[in-house]
């Protein structure tokens, strides 16, 4: 099994130890680059002066918008410290040491932690060589008897590709019963793709599927550690039952509620992100660089420099993308797309970087 940690890149800190105090674009953790939305802080502000009582037990005014939004009713919902506590309290509930799961690398490193953690076999059923798309024949014939959980990250990290929903039908009709489809939809806000899958149109017709959002993402919010799942209705109470009176604290509640109803503010992300993307893919073929599709807030482009080198040699231009550390892809890295400036940035770094590989 390889092994791409879950280190995550540099903190801001970091990089400012590595290059001095200078503005730097950090482009490394697709994180929104509007910030979160003014309602979110001012929600926040609003419950900071109440910070002396306890929060709600339970998040159910939260569970309660999150359910009208996605046309589910609260009992399907579950919320975390975030998608990655999401993920982690399905490993937590549904698998025992010596479980097994699938994922289809390139993938997030999280995943490889959840093994470790809970002493789980993991196989890997790499995503199709340069297209991306899912190998279903190799995840079906990888699926064992100890098998819980089949991770389908989409749009996935940290190639951006999309599934169609016509590979997610086809997968669930041949998985065994015994097995979930853990649907990590923490980009699902940018994806363009008309055929994007609707998991919750599956899990209502009573597919074996947990679904993972996030609030770090398009609601820009990575810092107040807010996640969510939709799941059954017997699998999401169990997964409520995981959790700490108090969980989520009256801050984080407040701006999350808020972030929800700011449906002008996730427009204005997801079009500064489509310029961006677009804006983006010009250049690179511009500079002749291959870069895949995307349905993501990132993109993944390779260079004739490992991705290692190009991590460094960007840093030392004051840009911060992600290496992914993953020997299938040696020469890619993953970019997330910003705001129009910090774009030019980094075509700018990446040019000079380039240029110098061709004197
Ligand atoms: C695919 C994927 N899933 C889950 C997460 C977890 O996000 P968070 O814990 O910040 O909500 C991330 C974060 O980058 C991710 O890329």
């Amino acid at each position: 099994m390889s092994e791409p940690d879950y280190s995550g890149g540099l903190s801001l800190a970091d990089a400012k130890k590595k290059i001095g105090d200078r503005e730097i674009y950090r482009l490394s953790s697709n994180e929104n680059p509007l910030g979160p939305s003014p309602k979110t802080v001012a929600a926040m502000t609003t419950a900071a002066r109440s910070i002396n009582l306890y929060p709600p037990r339970d998040a159910a005014a939260l569970r309660a918008v999150l359910a009208a939004q996605h046309g589910v009713t609260a009992e399907h919902v579950f919320t975390g410290a975030g998608g990655c506590e999401v993920i982690e309290l399905a490993f937590r509930q549904f698998t025992q040491p010596g479980d097994n799961f699938i994922v289809c690398p390139p993938t997030f490193g999280f995943y490889y932690l959840m093994a470790k953690r809970y002493g789980l076999s993991l196989t890997e059923v790499p995503l199709v060589p340069t297209t991306f798309a899912l190998d279903i024949d190799g995840i079906v014939a990888a699926v064992t008897e100890a098998t819980r959980f089949v991770v389908i990250i989409n749009p996935n990290n940290p190639t951006g590709t999309c599934f169609p929903d016509s590979a997610f039908t086809e997968l669930l009709s041949r998985l065994p019963e015994h097995v979930t489809v853990l649907a990590d939809e923490v980009y699902f806000h940018f994806a363009e793709n008309p055929h994007y899958p609707d998991t919750v149109a599956h899990l209502m017709r009573g597919a074996n599927i947990i679904r993972v959002h996030s609030f770090s993402k398009a609601y820009g919010m990575g810092g107040m550690r807010v996640g969510y799942g939709i799941a059954s209705a017997p699998v999401a109470a169990e997964m409520r039952k995981l959790m700490r009176p108090f969980h989520l604290n009256a801050i984080a509640l407040e701006g999350a509620i808020a972030a929800v109803g700011d449906a002008e503010f996730v427009e204005q992300t997801v079009q500064n992100n489509a310029i961006g993307k677009a804006y983006l893919q010009t250049q690179l073929d511009r500079l002749g660089v291959t870069h895949w599709p995307t349905d993501a807030n990132f993109l993944l482009l390779e260079t004739k420099l490992s991705s290692g080198a190009l991590t460094d040699a960007l840093l030392l231009e004051a840009v911060m993308v992600r290496d992914p550390k993953d020997s299938a892809i040696p020469n890619c890295v993953r970019v997330t797309i910003g705001t129009p400036a910090e774009n030019a940035a980094f075509i700018a770094a990446l040019e000079k970087i380039l240029a110098t590989l061709d004197e």
